[in-house]
């Protein structure tokens, strides 16, 4: 495995290698992206790795710079995985005079769900990954169902823009007790960290309540909403969608999605969980 820092360098590999499949992440890897990685390996000859905390996805007050770097640990576990490249550019590669000029919009997604407390994230991810698919010209990108509404932004920006990309999603990796692996539960405090799992099983008895037949989406929304609230979290949203578009749920759809965002002390977690309906 080769660690590269600049684009240059990356370029004169590229040009001796078919099929790539990339995984893009902001390092501090754990077991969630190293499943990105198997998946990727399952899809090209050559595997491709960046890590790049990118600034311009951060808000104000956002983790930007507390956000922690780890290279040595990560490219470790990138080698054991199988991994091929890392890619792990210094921020003037990217960002050469400090910022960043022309930028990919998404659509009004981007100011829904998480893009609501977020304004300017999903703006930020979709040019820096359109600079590293530029850069790394992969044939197929995989995403964390974990992040579904990014994975949701992506796959239409790659589809409306007739980017040659295969978008591959990969199921959310969970600890024992069910929360999602993320970055940000180090930050959780042990007791936090024994309470987290509560966001997760608040999903599935919503989903196990859709399934049995309660179709008040709104009545359910806020049912969830007031309980975690109750046990000490603060709600920032859980909502009950479409899960090709991420619309609002009708009584009608059968493939939908749960997301939530919550609150947990200082720590602000995600998670979500699809739902497939089986009513007529
Ligand atoms: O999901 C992430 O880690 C980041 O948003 C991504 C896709 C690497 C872009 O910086």
């Amino acid at each position: 495995m080769q660690i590269i820092s600049t684009i240059a360098e990356f370029q004169k590999w590229r040009r001796q290698v078919e099929n790539v499949a990339f995984v893009p992440t902001m390092g501090n890897l754990h077991e969630g992206h190293l499943s990105l990685v198997r998946e990727a390996k399952k899809n090209a000859d050559a595997v491709v790795v960046s890590i790049f905390v990118n600034r311009i996805q951060f808000g104000e007050g956002e983790d930007f710079d507390q956000y922690p770097r780890t290279l040595q640990e990560d490219a470790e576990k990138l080698k054991e995985v199988g991994a091929d490249i890392v890619f792990a550019p210094a921020e003037q590669e990217l960002y050469p005079d400090g910022k960043q000029h022309y930028f990919i919009e998404p659509p009004l997604l981007q100011n829904d769900l998480c893009g609501k407390t977020r304004p300017g994230h999903f703006r930020g991810v979709a040019t820096v990954v359109t600079k590293l698919f530029n850069i790394v010209q992969p044939d197929v990108a995989c995403f964390g169902k974990k992040d579904y509404q990014q994975l949701v932004i992506l796959t239409g920006m790659v589809r409306d823009l007739n980017m040659n990309i295969r978008i591959v999603p990969v199921a959310i990796e969970r600890a024992e007790d069910g929360l999602a692996l993320s970055s940000r539960n180090g930050y959780l405090s042990p007791e936090e960290r024994c309470q987290a799992p509560e966001l997760f099983q608040t999903l599935q008895t919503m989903a196990t309540q859709m399934q049995q037949g309660h179709t008040d989406f709104i009545a359910l929304e806020k049912m969830a909403t007031s309980k975690l609230n109750q046990q000490g979290w603060q709600v920032d949203y859980i909502e009950i969608r479409q899960a090709l578009t991420l619309a609002k749920a009708q009584k009608s759809d059968k493939n939908i999605v749960i997301l939530a965002a919550a609150v947990l002390g200082r720590t602000r977690l995600i998670d979500n969980l699809e739902v497939h309906l089986l009513h007529a």
